[in-house]
């Protein structure tokens, strides 16, 4: 497994461990144990679960196994999955403060997108089939 994935699915099982526990937070709220207030980190949760968790794990794997080139740099342009991944896990940092400093949690937004595009320019010259 190339380093970008290990530290890419490494970093997602984190967010996913933390969202988690933020989500059963929140069931617990809704069914009455512990404070309601609670439900209001919701967008907390989403950062998280939906790019912290389930889009860094998809790059990471996707890095990992889509096909390659026949000659090196075999895994494309590897300086754009960098960035990506550090403006993911940035965005998403950002966003977990979305609620108390929205402004904050904009900026997370942006570079949550910005990293799918990022991963997005990396990968689409990888998408090929194995006739070439
Ligand atoms: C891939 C995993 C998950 C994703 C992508 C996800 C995403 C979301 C989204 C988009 C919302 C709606 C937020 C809103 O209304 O603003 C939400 C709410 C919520 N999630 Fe998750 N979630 C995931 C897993 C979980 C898990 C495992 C739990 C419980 C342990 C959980 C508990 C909750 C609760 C309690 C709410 C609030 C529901 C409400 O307001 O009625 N989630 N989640």
């Amino acid at each position: 497994m190339p380093r970008a994935s290990k530290w890419a699915i490494r970093l997602s099982l984190i967010h996913f461990a933390a969202g988690i526990l933020m989500g059963a937070t929140m069931l617990f709220a809704k069914a009455g144990v512990g404070s309601v207030g609670l439900l209001n980190h919701r967008l907390t949760h989403v950062h998280m679960m939906l790019f912290g968790w389930l889009v860094q794990f998809v790059i990471g794997v996707a890095f990992w196994i889509l096909p390659k080139f026949s000659e090196a740099p075999r895994r494309g342009n590897t300086t754009l999955v960098w960035a990506s991944l550090l403006a993911l896990n940035f965005g998403a940092l950002l966003g977990t403060v979305e609620p108390w400093v929205p402004t904050l949690g904009a900026a997370g937004w942006s570079l949550e997108i910005l990293a799918c595009v990022l991963f997005s320019v990396h990968l689409w010259p990888r998408i090929k089939g194995f006739d070439g």
